[in-house]
């Protein structure tokens, strides 16, 4: 008569309540995976001019990449006194011939069908993540229509353009690298809103890069075009003030994550 030995009857109960938790992480671990071997992240932090913690102290390896077109002035200036962190995930290239869309738009400011695409792909994705039921739990109704997937599959993504609430394009053309075609959007408060909202901006990018040279790329056959898939987020804050979402270790590493799991899905939203 033992109760120690664990009963058929109770391994099942053991079971049933160790699995909500089981199923997560492998699930948690297997996308971890997953995204890792398809994107790469990098970030950092630009301190002020001055300041006890210059950026070569906290990430000798990274350089910052090129700042986005609709970063504030006083942010954007070599001697700015705001703290300065971005994190920027990029796709492994993927062949051109296996996506369904075209890289090159003929008006100026009109997104490609294909970044239109991918960005929209991503933002239908981010609307049913637990941060955006939270803030459109938070935004009056009228802006509660921006989180709808027929919404944003219907933006062109022009500036002045609202996305899943908080989120209003500000730049759309060329980004910092030859081939290269993004979005720029604003995290700003919806109306009617009133609590404290982040300094941040995030961008989507694609870039083209023409007729791979033989074994640059994994897999695929010398020449071929290729596309990789960015997301960029910026955020800035003033000294004194708490560190940003992705400066902090934990925070920092769930968002580069979900930024590596949105690209997958904008991706397959593009592709063939
Ligand atoms: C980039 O990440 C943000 C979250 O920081 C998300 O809202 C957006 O949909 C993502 N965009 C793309 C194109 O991955």
């Amino acid at each position: 008569m033992s109760f120690i030995k664990l009963s058929p009857a109770r391994n099942v109960s053991i079971a049933l309540i160790t699995a909500p938790l089981i199923i997560p992480t492998i699930y948690m671990a297997f996308l971890t995976y997953n995204i890792s071997r398809s994107t790469k992240s990098s970030k950092g932090i630009q301190y002020p001019k001055g300041s006890p913690q210059p950026l070569t102290q906290r990430h000798p390896q990274n350089v910052i990449p090129g700042k986005p077109a609709s970063l504030p002035d006083d942010v954007r200036s070599e001697d700015s006194d705001w703290v300065l962190a971005y994190e920027r995930v990029a796709s492994v290239p993927v062949p051109l011939r296996s996506l369904a869309l075209s890289p090159t738009s003929t008006i100026s400011c009109s997104p490609s069908p294909l970044l239109r695409a991918y960005t929209s792909g991503a933002h239908v994705a981010f609307s049913s993540t637990p941060q955006a039921i939270l803030i459109r739990f938070l935004v009056d109704t009228e802006t509660r229509r921006t989180f709808e997937a027929s919404w944003i599959q219907n933006l062109q993504f022009e500036p002045g353009d609202v996305v899943n609430g908080a989120y209003k394009v500000s730049y759309c053309g060329q980004g910092n690298e030859a081939g290269s075609e993004r979005i720029e959007l604003m995290i700003q408060a919806p109306p009617s809103y009133k609590g404290p909202v982040p300094n941040g901006l995030i961008l989507s990018e694609v870039v083209l890069i023409e007729g791979a040279p033989a074994g640059s790329l994994p897999g695929d056959s010398a020449g071929d075009d290729h596309v990789v898939f960015i997301n960029e987020t910026w955020m800035w804050r003033k000294e004194s003030e708490k560190p940003t979402l992705i400066e902090s270790k934990v925070s920092g590493w769930m968002h580069s994550l979900m930024a590596g799991w949105l690209i997958k899905k904008g991706i397959s939203t593009v592709s063939l």
